[in-house]
């Protein structure tokens, strides 16, 4: 099959949270199976075109927006993977220093989903399936099935929307809908509009051929009114289109055996070089070293965002903190949240090491390395990827039982030695606590702490059992669309 993916991030380009780890490692999957894969990505500033080698493919590409054109270029390079990578260039809107949270928005993620489309008429690449991920690329299949219905380039080609996450939807104001050149026609509540405004979020789940999100639980979770971000009545229409597929990770990036980021590597069988690398992590942190007790380690790196649960680890603090534990953050984003934890860390020097407003790999993979604990109580969480990397490092979960995090993580029962972590329901400062006192119980006593650690290093997400499901999905939709 032919297969483009299409996304506002993907490693090792752009990243600001799980999203482009996926797109840095699916696509080389799907390749890796016989495939002939391309991605697609905005050029931002960030985008080193120097170091990846980037090369002009189409040195001018006029893409409709409203009643004006916009000038856009594609870049090209080949991924160490082997991939094609096409960039959109568009300078005026993405040679900037984030990669969104702009009020123009709207325009810039319009263009890019057109050009996209336009790009691959223009290089004659004719896509099976055009994969989009997200928000930012939720116009793409709205297109497909309306301005490029009739022609024959993309007859043949069947679109698929990833949402990663419903709550980021995109949505512009109503007044805003002429800059798409669609008919007014599809401006209505089963289409695109979604309380007076536009939704690229909404116009990807319906117009995709096939809507798929990062886990089994997710996917069932979004058609509940609590879960849907309103869009659950929306999702439950296309409830037989729409499916779940958990996320895997790269063991070849995440990997404490050769994982040159961290203090020492280790692995299941010499698992000493944890020891090292939780203590060198206490000493980077300034954080006491008493000795007294074991102490544990509870690692946390993170998006700082309602989502995350992080207002339930504020109000459980005081009593965490009794329970003579050590909590290591590594985030970036809401200033809200900033806040609260640069408090925290004036309340506990000595229990907290905390770094904000920065996103430093070689501290998150230190992080990973040197806790005993990885937390992540969140509000929602379509698959979380921290959870499944810090098994990896043999470092347990502390989880709330939600999306993609109760797919994953199975609570740990000491007599049958079942389990991989320990995970709450209820979303309260309460049932974190009593999880987190259950799991310290553990880890102060080594004849169960060490098999669960042994189970933890033992899981297995790795991206093919993932990737042969989407190659499933996609024959699937291929059939459906010819029949
Ligand atoms: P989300 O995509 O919702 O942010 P995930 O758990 O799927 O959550 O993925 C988050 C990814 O981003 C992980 O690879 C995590 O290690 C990484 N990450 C998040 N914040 C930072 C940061 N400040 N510095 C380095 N890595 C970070
Ligand atoms: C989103 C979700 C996260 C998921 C990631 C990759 O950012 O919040 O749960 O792991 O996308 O799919």
């Amino acid at each position: 099959m032919k297969i483009i993916h299409v996304a506002a991030e993907v490693l090792p380009y752009a990243k600001t949270g799980g999203l482009a780890d996926v797109l840095g490692a699916l696509p080389t999957v799907l390749s890796g199976m016989g495939n002939e894969v391309a991605v697609a990505l905005p050029l931002y500033r960030a985008v080193d075109r120097e170091k990846h080698g980037l090369q002009t493919v189409i040195p001018s590409l006029a893409v409709p927006l409203g009643d004006s054109h916009i000038e856009c270029q594609i870049l090209k390079c080949m991924s160490k993977g082997g991939l094609a990578v096409y960039f959109i260039a568009c300078d005026p809107f993405f040679d900037r220093d984030k990669l969104y949270g702009y009020a123009d928005d709207a325009e810039r993620f319009i263009v890019f989903d057109r050009a996209v489309i336009e790009m691959l008429k223009s290089l004659d690449w004719h896509p099976d399936i055009i994969h989009c991920h997200d928000w930012q690329t939720g116009l793409i299949p709205a297109f497909l099935k309306s301005l490029y219905a009739d022609g024959a380039f993309y007859r043949q080609t069947a679109s698929v929307y990833s949402i990663h996450n419903l709550a980021y939807q995109g949505a512009f104001p109503g007044e805003g809908f002429p800059l798409l050149r669609l008919p007014y026609e599809m401006f209505n509540y089963h289409e695109l509009e979604f309380y007076g405004q536009v939704n690229p979020m909404k116009a990807g789940l319906v117009f995709a051929d096939a809507v798929v999100t990062v886990s089994e639980r997710y996917a069932k979770e979004i058609q509940t009114p609590d879960y849907g971000e309103g869009l659950d009545a929306a999702l439950r229409e296309r409830k037989d289109s729409v499916h779940g597929i958990l996320n895997g990770i790269d063991y070849e990036k995440w990997n404490p055996g050769s994982d040159t980021l961290i203090h020492q590597t280790y692995d299941a069988v010499n698992s000493r070089g944890k020891a090292e690398n939780k203590r060198f992590l206490q000493e980077r942190g300034g954080l006491a070293r008493t000795g007294r007790t074991r102490v544990p380690v509870i690692g946390c790196v993170s998006r700082l965002s309602s989502q995350k649960g992080f207002d339930l680890i504020e109000a459980a603090a005081p009593q965490l903190m009794n329970l003579e534990m050590q909590f290591v953050l590594l985030g970036a984003g809401d200033g809200y949240y900033t806040k609260l934890f640069e408090d925290m860390a004036r309340r506990y020097p000595q229990q907290t090491y905390i770094t904000l407003g920065r996103f430093d790999n070689e501290l998150a993979h230190q992080i990973y390395a040197g806790s005993d604990f990885f937390l992540m109580p969140s509000r929602y969480e379509p698959c979380g990827l921290g959870q499944l990397i810090s098994l990896a490092y043999g470092t347990i979960p502390i989880v709330r039982a939600t999306g993609g995090l109760a797919d994953t993580i199975e609570e740990y029962i000491p007599g049958a030695n079942t389990g991989n972590g320990f995970r709450f329901d209820e979303y309260s400062p309460d049932a974190l606590y009593r999880c987190i006192e259950r799991a310290v119980k553990i880890y102060r006593f080594p004849p169960r702490w060490k098999p669960l650690v042994e189970n933890a290093l033992h899981c297995d997400f790795s991206w093919d059992v993932s990737a042969r499901k989407y190659l499933d999905l996609y024959q699937q939709t291929l059939c459906t669309m010819a029949c």
